[in-house]
C-alpha cells in the first residue's frame, strides 16, 4: 500500500512526477473543493509537502489525524507551525545546505545591481540613453561596510563572498561566533554602521517586521537595505516610507511580505531591485532540494528515519 501524501505548494515535475510513482498523492494546492478532499481522503494522510514559504494552518493539520512527517521543499520552515508539530509528534525536514551558495550569489548579485547601479545601466542602454550623454558615477564597493543580520549557513556563505570583494563585514545574530567578522550585539547599531544591510536570518513569529522603521532610519541615507530571506521580517510599509522619503538609499529585493504581490510604490523606484524569490531557482539546486525532499520521505517510510530533521525537533 501506498502512503498518502498531501501536497499543499505547486512542485516542479521533476518533484512532483517521481512523488506520485511512490506515494498516492493529493493535490490540495490545486484542489477547486478544498474542504471535499478533506473528507474524503484526510483520515488516510501520512505526509505532507509543501514549499518553504507554504503556510501549513494548525486548522488543516489538525484535519490529518494520521499525519506523521511534514517534508518542506525549501530551507525555510516558517510556515509550520513548529511546537504544534513538536506536541503531536510529528516530524518536520527541509532542505539545507543544497541552496546556500545559490542564495548568497543572490545576495552578491543585489548588492553589485544596487551598489554599482548595474540594473539603471542596464536600462540605460536599451533606452538607447548611451548615445545621448555618459552613464552617472556609482560608489567603490571594496572597503565599504556589509552588516548581515543573521550569520547562518547562508550569511557566512554571502560573508565569504563580500569580504572575497574586500568588503568589510559585521554581524549580528543571537550570539557571537568565532568567525574573523565583527559581532554587533545590537540591530539598530549593525545597520547605522554599514553600506549594505543584508537581512539572512530565518522568518516566522521571532524575526517578523524586526527590520522596522527605527532600523531603516539607523541605516539612513547612506546604506542599501538588501533582503534574500523573507519578508516578513522587514516592516514593508515602513522600508516603502523610508525609500519614498529618501531616508535609506535603496533596496534589492528577493523576498516580499505577500509573494506575488509587490508594493505598487517600489515598481515604480529607480533606486530599487526587484527579484522574484529566485535565491534558490537555479536547475541544479531545485533538483537538489527536490531530491532531498523526496529522499525524506522516502526514507521515513521505508525505515522511521529522516534525513534532514529541522534543529527544534532535534
Ligand atoms: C524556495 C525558499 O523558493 O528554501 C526556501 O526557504 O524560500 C526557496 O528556496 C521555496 O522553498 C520553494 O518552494
Amino acid at each position: 500500500m501506498q502512503p498518502d501524501i498531501i501536497v499543499t505548494a505547486p512542485l516542479p515535475p521533476f518533484l512532483y512526477d517521481p512523488l506520485k510513482v511512490s506515494f498516492r498523492c493529493h493535490d490540495y494546492h490545486q484542489a477547486a473543493d478544498k474542504a471535499a478532499l478533506l473528507a474524503a481522503e484526510g483520515e488516510k494522510i501520512r505526509g505532507l509537502v509543501q514549499g518553504g514559504g507554504t503556510i501549513s494552518p494548525i486548522d488543516l493539520l489538525d484535519r490529518l489525524p494520521k499525519l506523521e512527517i511534514i517534508s518542506v521543499f525549501g530551507v525555510g520552515y516558517d510556515g509550520v507551525p513548529v511546537a504544534y508539530c513538536k506536541k503531536r509528534g510529528l516530524k518536520v525536514t527541509h532542505t539545507p545546505d543544497v541552496l546556500t551558495d545559490d542564495v548568497a550569489d543572490v545576495a552578491l548579485g543585489l548588492i553589485l545591481m544596487t551598489g554599482r547601479g548595474f540594473v539603471r545601466s542596464n536600462r540605460f542602454v536599451h533606452a538607447g540613453e548611451w548615445e545621448k550623454r555618459g552613464p552617472e558615477l556609482t560608489i567603490k564597493l571594496s572597503g565599504r561596510r556589509v552588516g548581515i543580520l543573521g550569520l547562518g549557513r547562508i550569511g557566512k556563505a554571502i560573508a565569504q563572498r563580500v569580504a572575497a570583494m574586500g568588503m568589510k563585514v559585521a554581524y549580528t545574530g543571537r550570539k557571537p561566533q568565532d568567525v574573523p567578522y565583527e559581532y554587533v550585539r545590537d540591530l539598530k547599531t549593525l545597520a547605522a554602521a554599514v553600506d549594505f544591510l543584508v537581512v539572512a536570518c530565518p522568518g516566522g513569529d521571532a524575526t517578523r517586521n524586526i527590520v522596522n522603521a527605527e532600523v531603516l532610519a539607523a541605516l539612513g541615507k547612506k546604506g542599501t537595505l538588501i533582503n534574500i530571506a523573507r519578508g516578513s521580517i522587514v516592516d514593508e510599509p515602513a522600508l516603502v516610507a523610508a525609500l519614498e522619503a529618501g531616508t535609506i538609499k535603496g533596496a534589492g529585493l528577493d523576498v516580499f511580505a505577500d509573494e506575488p504581490h509587490i508594493p505598487a510604490a517600489l515598481m515604480k523606484m529607480d533606486q530599487v531591485v526587484l527579484l522574484p524569490h529566485v535565491g534558490s531557482a537555479t536547475r541544479e539546486t531545485r533538483q537538489a532540494m527536490g531530491d532531498l525532499c523526496r529522499a525524506n520521505l522516502d526514507v521515513w517510510f521505508a525505515d522511521k528515519k529522516v534525513l534532514t530533521l529541522i534543529p527544534e525537533l532535534r
